[in-house]
């Protein structure tokens, strides 16, 4: 078929097969098709979707498209965990050592923060030196000597995705759930590990606003996984509000730092535990599972674990005994509340907002960010505030934009008098 044909065959709602998907996503890939076609094919996909089947087709074009890494020789099952991205997140920080401590080997590739989402790989950046650009066969020789290893994405990876990514970024076409589905799944294929859990968030400050959208992600994702052979589970957790207390690198770091010592937020730690569970179990036909992870919480293997992440990969580890250590921004500025009662709302993407622009956040790609700075949340939807007592702490470098950020902030945040009950953070999950 030409191309137009396969552009009318999805703008009148057809299905593709197999080698018509891969006419078109590896002949783009090779340069042969012109991105205005391709973008045209993207947006009939936008309004017209595609079948499981094509969607499962699609990823493995995308995850054949370059290098696959084979992980047979680490002689275990590997985990991955992947977040849809979210404000705060910082759940991979505490839940890969965690699950490494368990004994069960996790490697994972990251992403960059972007728009409002944050990134690990500029969070593990605050270890001065650490390296983000492992090769296969370092990521591969780390799995097996250290059992953890987490590198920023390879364009040797799904490099169809890469190019596909890039034009819908462009062309109004990333907001569809198999293109979303592929785009995700085809990395995680193509990075080898043999159980996959995924954190699919929903909410304000999530690519999925409801929960009905994000349990339709997971479903996909976990069927496309499925059919391509690997384990997995997926939940769906809020994003409504920011997870943990803390939305900006640093500040994420030293927060996964005190959760993995045991004394993190009321909302993230039983979350890391949760997920960190969740995958041991299924990494070990349930032979392990909770009570391990809470022991490597306990007894600080999972610090251990992280530590041993930090040095394998050239970072400097002081920030484990010293925080100082950290990136810290020059100034503190509080943000009072204006009444008495109960934080009734806290909007994740006007916190998102104000720490971007901190300069927390990146507004477009390849811009750089400001590790030390960001907000710090004394309080979280369901607490009890009073008037004038700090609701928030801005931590700022730059004075600029201070004012702008402060009425991002409040703009997102509501006091009620009556009480106001703490949402549940886990709203679905999927084959777990
Ligand atoms: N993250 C991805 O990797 N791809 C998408 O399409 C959306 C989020």
């Amino acid at each position: 078929m030409r191309i137009v044909d396969l552009i009318e065959k999805k703008r009148e709602g057809g299905e593709h097969t197999r080698s018509e998907i891969e006419q078109l996503v590896l002949g783009f890939t090779r340069g042969e098709v012109p991105d205005y076609q391709v973008a045209a094919w993207l947006m009939a996909v936008v309004w017209r979707g595609m079948t499981p089947v094509e969607a499962a087709d699609l990823t493995r074009v995308m995850a054949a498209s370059g290098q696959r890494l084979d992980l047979a020789s680490v002689g275990r099952p590997v985990a991955d965990k992947h977040s849809t991205g979210g404000v705060g997140d910082k759940t991979s920080l505490v839940v890969m050592p965690l699950v490494a401590a368990c004994g069960v080997p996790v490697g994972k590739m990251s992403g960059r923060g972007l728009g409002f989402t944050g990134g690990t790989v500029d969070k593990l950046e605050c270890f001065p030196g650490m390296q983000m650009d492992i090769d296969a066969r370092r990521f591969v020789r780390q799995l097996r000597d250290v059992g953890l290893v987490i590198t920023g994405q390879s364009a040797d990876l799904a490099p169809a995705d890469g190019k596909l990514y890039a034009l819908r970024d462009v062309t109004g076409t990333v907001p569809s759930l198999p293109l979303i589905a592929s785009s995700i799944m085809s990395k995680k294929l193509a990075s080898g590990a043999h159980v996959i859990v995924l954190d699919v968030k929903a909410g304000a400050g999530a690519f999925m606003k409801s929960p009905a959208e994000a349990r339709a992600l997971a479903e996909i994702m976990v069927a496309i996984g499925r059919a391509a052979g690997r384990i997995m589970a997926a939940v769906v957790s809020d994003m409504s509000q920011p997870l943990g207390r803390t939305v900006g690198n640093a500040l994420e770091v030293r927060e996964a730092l005190d959760t993995l010592e045991g004394h993190g937020p009321d909302d993230l730690q039983p979350f890391a535990v949760e997920l960190a569970s969740l995958i041991v179990a299924l990494a070990t036909d349930g032979l392990q599972g909770r009570e391990d992870v809470k022991t490597a919480l306990n007894t600080g293997a999972g610090l251990a674990a992280f530590r041993r992440l930090v040095e394998a990969q050239g970072g400097d580890p002081r920030a484990f005994e010293d925080r100082e250590a950290l990136p810290r921004a020059a100034r503190q500025v509080p943000v009072p509340a204006p009444s008495d009662g109960y934080l009734a709302r806290l909007d994740a993407l006007s916190v998102a907002r104000a720490a971007t622009l901190l300069g927390a956040g990146r507004e477009r790609k390849g811009d750089s960010v400001d590790l030390a700075v960001g907000v710090e949340l004394l309080a979280k939807v369901g607490d009890s505030v009073g008037a004038g007592e700090p609701l928030a702490v801005l931590h700022v470098n730059d004075e600029q934009r201070l004012a702008e950020a402060q009425a991002a902030l409040l703009s997102g945040m509501r006091v009620s008098p009556h009480h106001v009950p703490r949402p549940s953070l886990i709203l679905d999950r999927i084959g777990s």
